[in-house]
């Protein structure tokens, strides 16, 4: 599978884990930074990853950051993204299976490299199970449709 990833300082380690994880796994991950432990902003590679993925060029991304929350919060203001903070497995699995996700956020100050690589896998192997679900992400897209650009 195609996965955009990017990351700030606080999530730069463990995303240079998950890249190596992701390969090992056959997946082709397309890293929008951030290249070193250095001080940069969140937002700016939030919305990198989260246009990837709005505008269809990805069918899912992954951002890291300290805690998680800058990255979901920046990428959900971008159209067509349902962005899930995922620090543990039963979020990444019903981000999945009942939001529809395209994007999973995570805290690389938050989870252990074991335990995110875990969580990577929940996330990129669950399936949307649509039927009710299916009525409320359309519900998502009413919403965004009505408010996004006020
Ligand atoms: C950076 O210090 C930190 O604020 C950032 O990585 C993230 O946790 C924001 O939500």
């Amino acid at each position: 599978m195609k996965i955009a990833i990017a990351a700030d300082h606080g999530g730069y380690a463990l995303k240079e884990q998950i890249k190596i994880w992701l390969a090992e796994q056959g997946h082709e991950a397309v890293d929008f930074g951030c290249a070193s432990p250095e001080s940069v902003d969140y937002p700016d590679y939030a919305v990198t990853v989260a246009r990837e993925v709005g505008e269809g060029r990805f069918p899912l991304g992954i951002l890291v950051c300290g805690t998680g929350i800058g990255m979901s919060i920046t990428a959900n203001k971008v159209a067509g993204v349902r962005a899930a903070l995922c620090n543990d497995t039963y979020c990444a699995e019903h981000a999945r299976k009942h939001n529809d996700a395209n994007i999973m956020a995570i805290g690389g100050r938050v989870v252990a490299p074991e335990t995110a690589l875990e969580i990577v896998k929940t996330f990129i192997t669950s399936q949307f199970e649509g039927g009710r679900h299916q009525r409320r992400v359309d519900r998502i897209k009413q919403i965004e449709n009505e408010w996004g650009n006020r």
